[in-house]
């Protein structure tokens, strides 16, 4: 069973209440769930964290190698600042693939750039839920092993 390490990044804890007009009322809560429908369907599972922490999630990615066999990851505002998250898929030797809610090249010019999407699987940006169910059939594909 490929095991799926899901981060989602700043501020997506408060989904269901912000900018609704931009990330629709889905709660993260909600997202989850339906992580976990598809993950069983794939035959695979899901561990989920949330953090509003650089340095948390860039911990959680350098321990992840040993545990899992992809990471899906919403970095959030991180996405578009974070050297260190950047750096430490980098570093760690399982796929990461990126997914945004929101299509990031729609939207403000600071959004357009990604640091995380050069050193990423790939990207899938733009489709509410289905980016994260998009994005974890992608993680399942691209997992090691
Ligand atoms: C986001 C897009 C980012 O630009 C923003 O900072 C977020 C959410 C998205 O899922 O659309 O917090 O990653």
């Amino acid at each position: 069973m490929k095991k799926i390490l899901v981060i989602h990044g700043p501020n997506l804890g408060l989904l269901g209440k912000r900018e609704v007009n931009v990330y629709g009322t889905i709660t993260i809560d909600e997202i989850n769930e339906e992580l976990k429908k598809r993950a069983k369907a794939l035959k695979a599972s899901v561990s989920i964290i949330q953090s509003d922490h650089e340095g948390e999630i860039v911990e959680a990615i350098g321990k992840s190698a040993s545990k899992f066999d992809a990471i899906l990851i919403n970095p959030a505002a991180y996405t578009h600042t974070s050297v260190a998250i950047r750096d430490a898929i980098s570093a760690v030797q399982i796929p990461a693939v990126e997914v945004h809610l929101s299509n990031i090249y729609a939207r403000e010019e600071f959004r357009h750039t990604s640091l995380i999407a050069p050193v990423a699987k790939g990207q899938v940006s733009g489709f509410g839920l289905q980016s994260y169910l998009l994005g974890l059939e992608a993680a399942v594909s691209a997992a090691k092993k």
